[in-house]
């Protein structure tokens, strides 16, 4: 394996790549250097964060790299996932390639038209929950607060997978 590749707004996604890449000895890469970084063909593990349903710039990575893994990484109940589906909504032919962790929010990070379309989503259900003023700013400030829910034993699987590629190198 030649490097862990990562696409993250608020560094969610990057945590989890850094957690591969060090267990692994390889390069952590970012995703907006990937192509002054590493040559067409290279053999990558790739880890993005979730908007929409789509996982970002991965189709981008899987036209140039060689992508044997690919971490997602969202806000939803990996319960609630429906893989099959997550998968042909993303274009992603090789289901077993494909897996979904849980990463957090980070509300004051976000920036731009991400920020834009947090608040008004969060807007939204506040209004929708309840009509007391002061309950829905209650609400709204409820839904943006800041949540870590990542685990480094939710990617231990691919460590241990690729660790005795890791083992050679030292
Ligand atoms: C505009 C926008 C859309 C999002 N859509 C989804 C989604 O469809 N499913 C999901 O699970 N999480 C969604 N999220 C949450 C992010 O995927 C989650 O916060 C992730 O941990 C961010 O990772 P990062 O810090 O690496 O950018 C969305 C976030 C933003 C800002």
């Amino acid at each position: 394996m030649d490097a862990v590749i990562f696409n993250s707004n608020t560094g969610f996604s990057k945590k989890y790549a850094n957690w591969i890449a060090q267990a692994l000895k390889i390069r952590l890469v970012d995703y907006c250097d990937m192509t002054k970084i590493l040559a067409n063909g290279s053999d990558v593990i790739y880890v993005a964060n979730v908007k929409a349903g789509a996982i970002s710039g991965h189709g981008k990575v899987m036209r140039r790299y060689n992508v044997h893994e690919i971490v997602a990484v969202g806000m939803s109940d990996p319960k609630e996932i429906d893989m099959q589906q997550f998968a042909r909504i993303n274009n992603i032919k090789d289901i077993d390639k494909l897996h979904y962790v849980q990463g957090g929010l980070d509300y004051a990070k976000q920036k731009g038209i991400n920020k834009f379309i947090l608040k008004v989503a969060f807007t939204l259900r506040a209004h929708h929950s309840t009509k007391d003023k002061e309950n829905r700013k209650k609400m709204f400030e409820k839904l943006t607060k800041f949540v870590d829910k990542t685990d480094k034993n939710n990617i231990q699987f691919i460590i241990d997978k690729y660790k005795v590629d890791a083992n050679e190198r030292k």
